[in-house]
């Protein structure tokens, strides 16, 4: 080796803003050159952000630089889900790695869950953080460890602690990003109780030129500044507290981020809230079990006959295995007509009067509390997955509740939430109502029991 390439590898073991500048070829953000240089001078770094700034390339920048000049060396990259590791860090490590001059790439070898550097004992692995298999941060044994966590606010407590002496190993370096979705747990922490032993930093969607100043716009429009989702998804903060709310912001994101799929004989049941006023829309949830299969879908200014058509036409439309057990309708004003109408067409279709007074349980003032209820221990039992579907996170993160004077959750009620300048959260009523079938309470593993009033054979259907 020339003294020259000597020199330049010395100096871009020294400074990884070098190594991103000149051996990748990308400039970048101050807030990159600042975290990579936050990672070369201390042990912990921790990064809470807006989305879309480049935490991911970042993480996937100190891949390369770790394994390109330091050997042995050992990676372990983990994250909230299978996907953000391999089809989202994995992808852009790729993608920065076929950015090497030729020299460099052909020293990595990088495979679907390993990146090697050839002729030597360095390399990174990828292990999704499972509560069932929390050793992804354990095991690793090298005097040049970097633990890379991404979306580490999704992760469980229990990777944090079974990986926590192999991070407190001499010399070993750990990094975590992600957006701040909750205010407890190892994430938190590292800004908080245990911020003496973490270098922190917060990185705001505005503060990257990787982020257009459309979506922020667009955000602040659709849900306001003030809201739980723009703290979180464009400031980087943590959300407002969550004790007043149904359901907190961390239920419904992990619900989003969780790989899971409903057993294929359970019944599907859908939930349509039908507009009420000029603003409002009519949402349908399609739900089977413990997972919402699809976005919800939401129309606007549709009379009683456009809305009772586009609901045929949707059941038409449907694989017949994946036809609804039953279509759950709020019947107050326009939904009234909807269900009588549905019913004539012969579809499963059942009206809720949302408004009655609860049924099954005294807890509860209306029905509209206990399904809401309903929904937010459905997100508790942390098996669910909900489909990417921003607006319905928001929704659902919306009501406020109080006790009313005889005791009893009341939730807040759309007209409240109006005055607070909020809009309807039409898209997660959509989803409670489908929390009134019996049927869609039969999931297994939970607490909920097959226990219906209708007749269904063994695989769900009615008989
Ligand atoms: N400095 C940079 N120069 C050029 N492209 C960049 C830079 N930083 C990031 N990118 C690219 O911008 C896109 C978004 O970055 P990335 O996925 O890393 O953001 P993120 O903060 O992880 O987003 P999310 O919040 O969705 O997880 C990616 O395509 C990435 O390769
Ligand atoms: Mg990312």
């Amino acid at each position: 080796m020339k003294d020259s390439e000597v020199e330049l590898l010395k100096a871009i073991a020294l400074d990884p803003v070098l190594f991103v500048r000149s051996i990748i070829g990308v400039e970048p953000e101050q807030w990159q050159c600042d975290a990579l240089y936050a990672v070369r001078d201390n042990d912990r770094v921790a990064i809470r952000s807006g989305h879309g700034i480049g935490k991911t390339a970042f993480l996937s920048w100190l891949i390369l630089w770790w394994l390109l000049t330091r050997t042995p060396s050992r990676v372990a990259c983990t994250a909230n889900t299978a996907s953000q590791l391999s089809d989202i860090l994995w992808a852009e490590v790729a993608k920065w790695h076929r950015r090497l001059p030729e020299g460099f790439r052909n020293l990595l070898d990088v495979k679907s869950d390993k990146i090697e550097f050839i002729g030597g004992d360095s390399f990174a692995v990828a292990r999704t953080a499972r509560r069932e298999t929390p050793e992804a941060l354990q095991g690793f044994h090298s005097p040049n460890m970097l633990f890379l966590i991404d979306e580490a606010s999704g992760v469980d407590d229990l990777i944090f602690e079974v990986g926590e002496g192999a991070m407190s190993t001499k010399g070993a370096k750990t990094v975590m990003t992600g957006n701040p979705t909750r205010t407890s747990g190892y994430f938190y922490e590292a800004f908080n109780k245990m911020a003496e032993r973490w270098s922190t930093m917060k990185v705001a969607s505005s503060d990257s030129t990787q982020v257009s100043d459309g979506f922020i716009e667009d955000m602040k429009l659709k849900y306001g500044d003030e809201s739980n989702i723009f703290r979180v998804r464009v400031l980087g903060e943590w959300p407002e507290a969550d004790d007043d709310v149904v359901i907190p912001m961390h239920l419904a994101e992990a619900a989003v981020r969780r790989e899971q799929e409903a057993a294929e004989t359970t019944p599907v049941v859908w939930g349509l809230d039908v507009a009420r006023f000029g603003s409002d829309k009519t949402a349908l949830c399609k739900r089977k079990g413990n997972v919402v299969t699809e976005p919800i879908k939401t129309w606007r200014n549709k009379d009683l006959m456009e809305v009772c058509g586009i609901i045929l036409n949707e059941y038409e439309t449907t694989s017949w295995s994946d036809r609804p057990v039953e279509i759950l309708v709020d019947s107050i004003g326009l939904g009234a007509g909807v269900v009588d109408r549905l019913i004539e067409l012969d579809l499963p279709c059942r009206g809720i009067n949302v408004a009655e007074s609860s049924s099954m349980s005294d807890k509860y003032s209306r029905l509209r509390d206990e399904l809401w209820f309903a929904a937010k221990e459905w997100l508790e039992d942390r098996d669910c997955s909900l489909p990417d579907d921003e607006e319905l996170v928001s929704d659902l993160c919306k009501p406020r509740f109080k006790f009313t004077s005889n005791g009893k959750l009341k939730v807040e009620s759309k007209d409240e939430m109006k005055r607070r300048g909020l809009n309807s959260p039409d898209v997660a009523d959509a989803l409670c109502l489908t929390f009134g079938s019996r049927a869609s309470l039969a999931k297994s593993g939970s607490r909920y029991r097959w226990n219906s009033t209708l007749d269904y054979d063994s695989s769900g259907w009615i008989v």
